[in-house]
């Protein structure tokens, strides 16, 4: 070899050290978020991961015994990902003694199940109150004060001005994130971490405390006003409504800078809770530094703050805890509301990805988990009370017969579709060419979106029923454009598609082919080709309610004529 070639040679050998160091680098980095194209994507292992989530009931994990059989219904119904509580008082029941068995267990039962856990810090607050804080806490009125009513009475909500309730919540989760790391830095068993669980004040709009009432009568802080003056632009529309009401003021007591309204209540206690979080999160993510994101309850019509959760991480306070909170990754709607499009859209923004930790199930749940995939680029769906369905939260979701509860075979049968098409979303998620549309009751009768060159309409069949509004008449379609003229379709609940153009030249569109596909050994197989009365004579692709049920998806190929 002459002495070009040796280092030919020798340049090669580098390059390739090179490149292997840098993609162990990056399947060893822990999982977190990074920008593709206009989607945000969770990262794990160096690839893109859509989670397919679901949350557990709020004891279950408490017991790594109760998970045992629990895991393994999970992994067949073809989640990827479990939404778990670990509470402060399992972590660090005596003061400083901590234990992390339930967390060790908790891992190893997920791992055998091939599954992924996210995180839920039960600390301070879980849905406004404190019944995750040891009794050590609990029990210490003194040291960890309470959210305080106007009359003077105490309640079971530890204070969010507190700098003892803070401190101590925060050396918890810290210690908690370090375990993490220590006992998950090659595994990547855990995703991300939520961060308390629901917070805010109920039944007033803010706490009534002596320490609340002078940070309340106190100026605003000039964090906050910098970032309203420099996001004004693009503020929620609630918030800078209020304050340009108010005169825009640079400085002032909140109710001179928001007004004298209940909403400046509600945006003065997100200012609270955010920054306490922010100490919590910042601290966690010193130890480990996994994505992170709070949770909102979110708000029946009509509703003033205390009747809602005052201070959550609401639609009209994202500003603030934005600028309160940055060590949050993002925050989350729980939506159990029918009106799934209007709360996804308001999460789902520059700078947020949408990510949702609670959802009704069943066949409701079937459809919003497409929709926020297809047309939200959403990282994640996860239905509440994954584990048993007969313990749902009958009320939040309209339901008064037990008979009735959604049947968490519609999320299985999603979650495997969704699951082969998984590579493909994400790619489509990132690089464009992915919609989907969203019919949420009987009333709504026809939905249309577009792609490409294509208009595509999703609609009812049949007359509307006056009688039945419910979720379970909700039927949504995901839409991949594979080809210029040729899309992948899967749809949940009973529908006609058809296709039309705006385009210039050929204006009338046609169906060239539509064929039923199946998942087989990692392909795509087509089986039948259906252009007769399967498809009106090929005059649109009809949706059966079956398909998810039975795995299949349509590949549409379209032409244009005059
Ligand atoms: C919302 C909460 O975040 C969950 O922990 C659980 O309590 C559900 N509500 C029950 O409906």
């Amino acid at each position: 070899m002459n002495r070009k070639s040796t280092l030919l040679a020798c340049l090669a050998v580098c390059a390739a050290l090179i490149c292997a160091s840098e993609s162990a680098a990056q399947s060893t980095a822990a999982p977190h978020l990074e920008k593709h194209g206009s989607a945000t994507q969770l990262i794990v292992d160096g690839k893109p991961f859509l989670i397919l989530g679901g949350e557990v009931h709020n004891s279950s994990s408490s017991s790594v015994e109760y998970m045992k059989p629990v895991w393994p219904r999970l992994a067949a119904m073809h989640l990827n990902t479990v939404l778990l509580p670990i509470a402060w008082e399992t972590i660090e029941p005596s003061e400083g003694q901590f234990d992390f068995s339930n967390v060790d267990g908790l891992l190893e039962g997920a791992r055998a199940n091939n599954l992924k856990i996210i995180v839920l810090w039960f600390g301070a607050w879980k849905n406004t109150f404190s019944s995750y804080a040891p009794a050590w806490v609990k029990s210490n009125l003194d040291r960890f004060p309470r959210v305080q009513l106007a009359d003077g009475r105490g309640t079971e909500r530890l204070s969010p001005f507190s700098t003892n309730v803070r401190d101590d919540d925060a050396r918890a989760f810290a210690k908690l994130m370090a375990h993490l790391r220590d006992a998950d830095r090659d595994q990547h068993t855990v995703l991300m971490v939520q961060v308390e669980n629901e917070v805010g004040v109920i039944p007033e709009s803010r706490d009534h405390s002596a320490v609340a009432e002078a940070a309340f009568k106190s100026q605003v802080p000039p964090s906050l006003i910098k970032y309203l003056q420099a996001q004004r632009a693009t503020l929620e529309p609630e918030l800078r409504t209020a304050w340009e009401s108010a005169s825009a003021k640079t400085s002032g007591s909140w109710q001179e800078v928001f007004g004298s309204a209940p909403l400046t209540d509600d945006f003065f206690m997100a200012w609270q809770y955010a920054t306490y979080i922010e100490r919590v999160a910042a601290a966690g993510k010193s130890e480990y530094a996994l994505p992170m994101y709070a949770n909102a309850a979110l708000i029946r019509p009509n509703y003033e703050p205390g009747q809602y959760n005052s201070g959550g991480p609401l639609p009209h306070s994202l500003d603030i805890w934005r600028a309160a909170a940055p060590s949050l990754d993002f925050f989350s709607p729980d939506i159990y509301f029918n009106e799934f499009a209007y709360w996804a859209g308001r999460y789902a923004r520059p700078g947020n990805p949408l990510f949702v930790p609670e959802a009704q199930g069943g066949a409701a749940g079937a459809a919003n988990a497409l929709y926020s995939f297809g047309r939200l680029a959403a990282i994640g769906f996860s239905p509440f009370g994954i584990d048993d369905r007969d313990n749902a939260p009958l009320d939040l979701v309209g339901i008064t017969n037990a008979a009735e509860l959604p049947n968490n075979d519609a999320i299985r049968a999603a979650y495997t579709v969704l699951s082969e098409l998984a590579p493909l979303i994400l790619e489509k998620q990132a690089s464009g060419g992915i919609t989907a549309a969203l019919l949420e009751g009987e009333a709504q009768r026809a939905a249309r979106v577009q792609l490409g060159d294509y208009n595509i309409t999703l609609a009812r069949i049949g007359a509307a029923s006056t009688s039945d509004n419910t979720a379970s008449k909700r039927v949504a379609a995901i839409f991949i454009q594979t080809a210029p003229n040729e899309f992948l379709v899967a749809g949940a609940g009973e529908a006609q598609i058809t296709f039309s153009t705006d385009k210039p030249g050929l204006p009338i569109v046609g169906i060239e082919s539509i064929d039923e596909e199946f998942y087989v050994n990692g392909e795509w197989v087509p089986r039948r080709r259906l252009n007769g009365d399967e498809n009106s004579q090929g005059q649109a692709l009809k949706l059966l309610a079956t398909d998810l049920a039975q795995g299949r998806i349509y590949r549409v190929r379209l032409y244009r004529y005059r």
